[in-house]
């Protein structure tokens, strides 16, 4: 969870940028295509291959080992999701580092979902919200990079179970190359993987949705050519900040009527148009969709209008951030609160005397689902099995439902997996 809106650049800065970044892409890829250019076009007409006999759409989650409601990984339906990120695993010093509670999950629980869903493929989460630095630093040479790919190696290894890695590096940034490293590094990935005669190991990235950070964070077709798929993070387009201090909805499907300029770009469709026009092959575009929200405290009660003065994140949930139990509970014990559904976004929101929340529900998710569907994309993203309403509390399920349960990770699947 990010702010995204923050580390949107002025539109000045962009072009200087652009000249400087068009040159050394334009330079890196000539080297990297006449050095590789053959091995590369190899793996590419393979997965190409691989792609076409497939009609399978991806259904990828994210499990968390960490968190408040603890979800055992072993209370995840094999016929749920078609492949599941389980993290997080730290970056330190250029090195994986796995804490203990997400280590007890992969030497346990992992091998026995193995065993019993063997169709279900299991990467290994890196990164997070938290791992911008760490991220820079060790892409920085080949050196660095060379350990990183040692340490995975090592990793991947130690833990069978595992099918690959999902790259989460929240955000290469304009400066010091970053960018050029990234691919890079994907590309020593690939490489290594090859190498080592592991040709269907995934290497999966967690993606920026806004053009303002993935304009100079990624080189699609760096990405078209060593990265299976890539999950786009759809969601934080609002949430409460100092410096924007109005309601808005987490991952509103299209902009709003009253959206113009850069609002208007805030949204899971002009993201994923902007993602296509920029080069990324369509099937490799999986596009994530929140169970969770963002709770707002409202200025006033007279007010709770989609883009109402907002004065801080609300009482529901952590820090403002809601698990879809959590904005259940909350509206049972709140007063008298109003729900809504804002049909031109797909959104529920819901206003009680000066609380505010936006999340998701089984009707936003279908409605979403069917739009990326409709797209013919490489599949949806969930983030994440756990916040979703594990507790049954808005009674999705029925009332006889087994708990922990996924009503919007179920409502996604029946969408685009039906016979999965
Ligand atoms: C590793 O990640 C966890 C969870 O994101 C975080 O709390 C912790 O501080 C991180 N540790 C290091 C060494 O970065
Ligand atoms: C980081 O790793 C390098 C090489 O393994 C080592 O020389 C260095 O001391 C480490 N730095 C820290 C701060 O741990
Ligand atoms: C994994 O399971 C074994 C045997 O059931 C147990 O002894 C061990 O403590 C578990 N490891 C972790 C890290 O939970
Ligand atoms: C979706 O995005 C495309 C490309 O930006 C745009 O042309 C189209 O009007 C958008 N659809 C809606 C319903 O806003």
């Amino acid at each position: 969870m990010v702010a995204y809106e923050k580390v949107h650049p002025e539109p000045k800065q962009r072009h200087r940028y652009f000249h400087y970044c068009c040159f050394l892409a334009l330079l890196f890829t000539f080297i990297t295509l006449y050095t590789f250019g053959l091995l590369a076009l190899t793996k590419k007409q393979a997965d190409d291959a691989e792609i076409a006999a497939s009609a399978g759409k991806r259904l990828v989650c994210y499990y968390s080992s960490a968190g408040p409601a603890k979800l055992s990984l072993l209370d995840v339906p094999g016929n749920l999701c078609t492949h599941i990120n389980i993290g997080i695993a730290n970056l330190s010093n250029t090195t994986l580092e796995i804490p203990p509670d997400l280590a007890a999950v992969l030497q346990n629980e992992t091998c026995l979902f193995r065993e019993k869903n063997p169709q279900v493929k299991l990467l290994l989460w890196i990164g997070g919200g938290d791992s911008g630095h760490e991220f820079a630093e060790m892409v920085v040479n080949h050196e660095t990079r060379k350990q990183f790919i040692r340490s995975v190696r090592d990793v991947l290894k130690q833990y069978p179970s595992l099918d690959g890695i999902d790259l989460d590096w929240e955000f290469p940034s304009a400066c010091d190359k970053e960018r050029q490293h990234f691919s890079q590094l994907l590309y020593e990935i690939r490489m290594e993987w090859i190498r080592e005669k592991l040709p269907d190991n995934i290497l999966s990235l967690a993606v920026a949705a806004p053009e303002g950070i993935a304009y100079f964070a990624y080189d699609m077709q760096q990405i078209n050519l060593y990265v299976d798929y890539v999950n786009l993070m759809a969601y934080d387009f609002h949430f409460y900040r100092k410096d924007m201090p109005f309601t808005g909805l987490n991952a509103p499907l299209f902009a709003r009527a009253k959206e113009s300029s850069i609002m208007a770009t805030f949204n899971i469709n002009y993201t994923v148009n902007w993602w296509l026009k920029n080069g990324l092959e369509p099937q490799r575009l999986v596009v994530g969709l929140p169970t969770f929200g963002h709770s707002y405290t409202l200025v006033s009660p007279f007010n709770s209008r989609v883009g109402a003065p907002a004065r801080g994140i609300g009482k529901c949930g952590e820090a403002g951030f809601t698990t879809l139990t959590a904005t259940c509970e909350c509206i049972k014990t709140f007063f008298a609160p109003n729900l809504y559904f804002d049909r031109q976004t797909c959104s529920p929101y819901l206003s009680a005397i000066m609380e505010w929340i936006s999340y998701e529900n089984a009707a936003s998710i279908s409605c979403k689902a069917h739009y990326i569907k409709a797209m013919n994309l490489g599949g949806i993203m969930v983030f994440s099995l756990n916040t979703d309403d594990l507790k049954n509390k808005c009674g999705y399920m029925g009332p006889r439902a087994h708990t922990p349960a996924f009503p919007l990770v179920e409502t996604a699947k029946r969408i685009l997996l039906p016979h999965y």
